[in-house]
């Protein structure tokens, strides 16, 4: 495209397509509508009450009635869906709740449908964190790596407990290699052929990622830098994603997502599936504190920062702000 010439100085106005709120709302190219959030929670076993989550102010670790509320009020929002994720009472080395039908995720998973499950898509983040002693995504071998091979199969049997408890989609949040086709087999065996598979194709080693360690009180120490892919690489989403679009997933995500807009804007321009993208707890802990001090707009910021993530390419984001952010484009509407 070349630019045109201008001719006479102020016979080109761009600025006329700024004027007012009703030209504006009339040519913005990009928009946000509830349905395409998703609202991740937490709940806890063995809570008596909500718990406060300082790291994330306004977010609380559920109980499973508080749970179901917020199912509720997600549903009543016309969101999208909830991504749920849950802290157990107990942990051991292989992460044995996460594959107990009566473990507190798979019990949060049955609630979530019950609640709302034909308003909006049940999600479950599918990865060993939450359940094991030593925080990693999956299990060790015998010198304290992490054992890729050994992961996937709790993988597949994770991804089972989740679908007997009615998952509509499971969330593969562990880059482990392999992990999606292992899943999509064990899932197919099993007759859930229905039950949708999210790769977090595209999942970095953040430091965004603090204060969920907070909220699912992680019992990590180190990092995860030998399975999350390194900040510094752009071209290797790419094969992430053709991995796992060959390995049957329906959906990709690219995650944290402000700090990898350019990731994210490479994965949608080439991925023929759906695209997702996760605003992760730690982006969410910037606009909260820098609000608190009063040195940005609150609502502002929130609204601009969701609207960037699906400008760059995202179809759907995960982010902490969904119901409040659904509840604005209401009154818009
Ligand atoms: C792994 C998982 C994490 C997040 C989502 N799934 C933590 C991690 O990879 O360390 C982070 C989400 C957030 O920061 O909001 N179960």
């Amino acid at each position: 495209m070349t630019t045109p010439p201008t001719g006479r100085p102020g016979r080109i106005r761009p600025r006329r397509l700024r004027q007012s709120p009703a030209v504006r709302r009339l040519l913005a190219e990009t928009r946000v509508h509830p349905a395409e959030l998703v609202l991740p929670v937490f709940v806890r076993e063995g809570l008596a009450e909500p718990r406060p989550i300082p790291s994330m102010p306004g977010v609380v670790q559920h109980t499973r009635d508080s749970l179901r509320k917020a199912v509720a009020e997600a549903a009543g929002a016309g969101l999208g869906g909830v991504m749920l994720f849950a802290v157990p009472e107990h942990r051991d080395a292989v992460g044995s709740a996460a594959t107990d039908p009566d473990g507190i995720l798979n019990l949060a998973i049955a609630d979530a449908v019950a609640e709302a499950g034909d308003a909006l898509v049940v999600q479950a983040d599918l990865c060993l964190d939450e359940f094991t002693d030593h925080g990693h995504c999956g299990v060790l071998d015998a010198r304290g790596r992490v054992d890729n091979d050994a992961t996937l199969v709790r993988y597949a049997d994770m991804a089972l407990a989740q679908a007997e408890a009615g998952a509509h989609l499971v969330g593969l949040s562990g880059m482990m290699d392999g992990q999606t086709g292992v899943v999509r087999d064990a899932l197919d065996a099993a007759g859930h052929h229905d039950t949708l598979v999210l790769a977090y194709a595209a999942k970095y080693a953040s430091a965004f990622y603090g204060p969920f360690r907070d909220a699912v009180e992680s019992a990590l120490e180190g990092d995860r830098r030998t399975y999350q892919m390194d900040p510094a690489n752009r071209r290797e989403a790419a094969r992430e994603v053709l991995l796992d679009v060959g390995e049957g997933a329906d959906v990709v995500m690219v995650k944290p997502a402000l700090a990898y807009l350019d990731v994210l804007a490479d994965v949608a321009a080439s991925s023929p599936v759906p695209v997702s993208a996760y605003q992760v707890s730690g982006e969410y802990a910037m606009i909260e504190a820098a609000a608190a001090q009063g040195w940005i707009d609150r609502k502002r910021a929130v609204v601009e920062s969701v609207l960037s993530i699906r400008r760059a390419g995202a179809d759907h984001v995960l982010t902490y702000f969904a119901l409040e952010l659904a509840g604005w484009l209401a009154e818009e509407i």
